[in-house]
């Protein structure tokens, strides 16, 4: 499958000097006192926000954490201790940034901040164009590289797709729609798809569309 790659934009010096906005999901589990107990989906972004500050963008990363109410903050949606986690990995400090969509907040190139959870604004959830055009306003390149919610038309998920200058698929999900174009276009068969996850009933569109390329389709989860 054909789309733009950020890696491709970054080898091109494009994003040199730009404002890089990444949706990662980095909804990682955590115990009753918000310790992270596992922490894959921030390793999993790493390579992304590497690519961009390597680039010399400007770099700004967010993503949700569990399913807050918008517009009302509560500490243990915050993503602070992701803020922790990251900055552990990437040995450098992970400033947090909140009530950031109408911008008022610095980020050089070079620089990292990460954008309390996305989630929390007004909006996000049912993709609402005047939120949607705030997004964009905040980037030169929109990158997507949130593959465990990239079935989800929310705001940072869709519709800053719409209004940024330039959306492109970050690594994570590019690895993974490429995963997928070969194992859907040239399968060996029989094919068989197994489908978890808790939420079955936000997956139906994807379900009548595997059902019809593979031989076999199990599903679990709720
Ligand atoms: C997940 O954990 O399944 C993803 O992060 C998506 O979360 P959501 O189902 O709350 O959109």
């Amino acid at each position: 499958m054909k789309f733009l790659r950020f890696s491709d934009i970054c080898a091109s010096g494009q994003a040199a000097g730009k404002r890089v906005f990444i949706r990662a999901d980095l909804n990682v589990p955590q115990d009753d006192d918000g310790n992270i107990t596992e922490d894959t989906r921030i390793r999993a972004s790493l390579p992304a926000i590497q690519l961009a500050l390597d680039a010399g963008a400007a770099v700004m990363v967010t993503s949700h954490l569990g399913r807050p109410t918008e517009g009302e903050f509560k500490p243990e949606d915050s993503l602070a201790p992701v803020a922790q986690r990251l900055g552990e990995l990437l040995g450098r400090e992970v400033p947090l940034v909140s009530n950031w969509v109408d911008g008022g907040f610095d980020v050089a190139p070079g620089q990292l901040v990460l954008l309390e959870n996305c989630r929390l604004n007004v909006g996000e959830k049912k993709n609402k164009p005047e939120l949607a055009a705030k997004l964009g306003k905040l980037c030169d390149i929109f990158v997507h590289d949130a593959f465990g919610t990239a079935h989800r038309a929310e705001g940072t998920t869709y519709g800053i797709a719409e209004t940024a200058p330039i959306a492109c698929a970050g690594p994570l999900l590019a690895a993974e729609m490429d995963a997928l174009t070969q194992a859907l276009l040239e399968p060996k068969r029989p094919l068989v798809a197994i489908v978890g996850g808790s939420k079955v009933s936000t997956k139906l569109s994807i379900l009548k569309t595997l059902a019809s390329k593979v031989d076999q389709l199990i599903v679990g989860g709720g």
